[in-house]
């Protein structure tokens, strides 16, 4: 079946069904404007909250984006604790937000170290947007791409019989993933670093990868449509033939 397809300033793009971004250069961005990291940050997730509303706009279902991840522990405590509050923030702030456009909200990533309020405020916007059908928003917060496997081989370890184990199928297997969410078709990291960094390690297999150079705080709406034509232009082909 055809890809779904929108039209942005009269050119036909095809719609992915997940896009995965890597929120960076919070910090790049900050120092460039003289700046503190924290600041960086500030401005790093009001865009994200226009961004991800652009997104939903366009037609997409599923977004995730990667806010912290499990080594982000390693920096300093004052920017660590800043990032915990905006998170609290976010979910407090924003049910309004995700109510009214009809947005699930989940997550995903462990549980320790997150401080007992972050873990709170995402149970609770989870919770009450558990029900709602318009897309789904995936935040990767204290996530790591090789723990969420780790975890799920350990789930299916407890769960499954040996039988069970020896016919486990790839689908199988991503049902205990952190969430049970469709493959990544775009991925972007912003910034201009060329990594995954531990991002979403088995739903990426046969990803789209794009990396803009603008640092998150600034990349637009325009620039991220400007990815939804560089992804169709992409020939993807699943280690089949060329479809030309
Ligand atoms: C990404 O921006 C945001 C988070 C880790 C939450 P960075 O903080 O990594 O910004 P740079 O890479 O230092 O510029
Ligand atoms: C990846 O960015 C994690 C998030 C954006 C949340 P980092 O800035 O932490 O990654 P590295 O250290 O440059 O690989
Ligand atoms: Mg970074």
């Amino acid at each position: 079946m055809d890809p779904e397809t929108i039209t942005i300033n009269d050119q036909l793009v095809k719609l992915p069904k997940h896009v995965a971004i890597i929120v960076d250069g919070n910090g790049r961005w900050a120092k460039e404007r003289g700046l503190t990291r924290m600041q960086g940050h500030d401005a790093g997730f009001k865009n994200l909250k226009k961004l991800a509303n652009h997104i939903f706009d366009r037609g997409i279902k599923v977004a995730s984006f990667y806010v912290f991840s499990t080594e982000n522990f390693k920096r300093s405590a004052e920017e660590v604790g800043h990032l915990m509050d905006i998170f609290v923030i976010l979910c407090r702030r924003e049910l309004k937000t995700f109510m009214k456009n009809n947005i699930k909200v989940v997550f995903s990533g462990g549980d320790a170290p997150l401080p007992q309020k972050v873990i709170e405020a995402r149970d609770w916007i989870a919770e009450q947007t558990k029900n709602n059908t318009g897309g789904i928003i995936n935040f990767c917060l204290n996530y790591g791409g090789r723990a969420e496997i780790v975890h799920a081989v350990k789930r299916i370890a407890a769960e499954k019989s040996a039988d069970e184990i020896a016919n486990l199928t790839e689908q199988d297997f991503s049902k205990y993933l952190y969430q049970d969410l469709p493959d990544v078709d775009l991925m972007i990291r912003t910034s201009g670093e060329l990594r995954l960094s531990n991002f979403l390690l088995w739903q990426n297999s046969y990803a789209e990868f794009y990396f803009p150079k603008t640092k998150f705080p600034d990349f637009s709406a325009d620039d991220f449509d400007q990815a939804l034509v560089e992804y169709t232009l992409r020939d993807r082909r699943f280690g089949g033939i060329k479809n030309a």
